[in-house]
């Protein structure tokens, strides 16, 4: 039957190519899985690398931020050092700051900031002979004005440097002895126009400083340091501080009695 057989044939015909189609379809998916799976894998790969840069630009940035956390931490020694300070005094003053910028309001990266460039206020005096620098007693006319120049000195120093820390150091630096009331130098800058940096390292710095031996005197006892405080609210210090000041006294308390000066025989100088 030659219709049957032509049929039968067709039939073979189709199935074949039919058979041929499907495997055309699952060799060209079978090639796009693998070109697809080369990509991801180099995608992956891509990926992994960029991942890995990231970590060590991160690595590095955290190296970067350490190092200048590092020169500043040590420049604040050298200031104080300067002044006969010890390295706690500058991390007391450090952490003061850091306690009351918190209580004020600021952020805590601003605070943050706050906490590494305060212990430099006293930089400028590097630029200080030693002859005014340990002179016990009072100073004339002209040493006071030697002296008060550490201020701006600690201000030229660091307003050229870029970066927030070295930007707040000159603050602190430049008005840490300015007086709420503008009695205070170089400038005689009065309330709110001293940088907030610069009214909380006053108070910072002054409690720290009433409290320990000088060369020029003995540590105060706490009642004697809470009454000066009371009598400058608002004259020396700014009134908000100092009521944050006693709201906080707890934590001062904890930081002061963590960083101890260790007793020395020569009477703490
Ligand atoms: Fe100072
Ligand atoms: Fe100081």
């Amino acid at each position: 039957m030659p219709y049957e057989d032509k049929l039968i044939s067709e039939l073979e015909t189709l199935k074949t190519s039919f058979t041929n189609t499907v495997e055309k379809i699952e060799k060209d998916i079978r090639r796009k899985d693998k070109i697809m799976q080369r990509s991801d894998e180099r995608q992956q790969k891509e990926y992994d690398t960029l991942q890995d840069k990231l970590e060590e630009v991160k690595t590095l940035n955290k190296e970067i931020i350490d190092n200048q956390r590092e020169a500043v931490f040590q420049m604040g020694v050298i200031g104080e050092t300067r002044s006969k300070e010890t390295a706690n005094h500058v991390i007391r003053v450090a952490e003061y700051s850091h306690i009351l910028a918190l209580a004020y309001g600021l952020d805590e990266e601003e605070a943050e900031t706050l906490r590494q460039a305060s212990p430099l206020h006293d930089i400028g005096k590097v630029g200080i002979p030693d002859a005014i620098l340990n002179k016990p007693g009072h100073f004339n006319d002209e040493e006071r004005e030697i002296m008060n120049a550490h201020a701006k000195m600690g201000y030229d120093m660091f307003i050229n440097l870029s970066g927030p820390i070295y930007q707040a150091a000159a603050h602190v630096s430049h008005e840490h002895h300015e007086k709420y009331d503008g009695s205070g130098y170089p400038r005689g800058l009065k309330g709110e126009d001293i940088h907030i940096y610069g009214r909380i390292t006053a108070v910072a710095d002054v409690f720290d400083a009433l409290g320990s031996d000088r060369v020029y005197k003995k540590a105060w006892d706490d009642e004697r340091i809470f009454e000066l405080f009371k009598k400058e609210r608002g004259k020396h210090f700014d009134a908000k501080l100092i009521d944050l000041f006693f709201e906080n006294l707890d934590k001062f308390k904890t930081v002061r009695d963590k960083f101890k000066d260790e007793y020395k025989e020569n009477g703490g100088h």
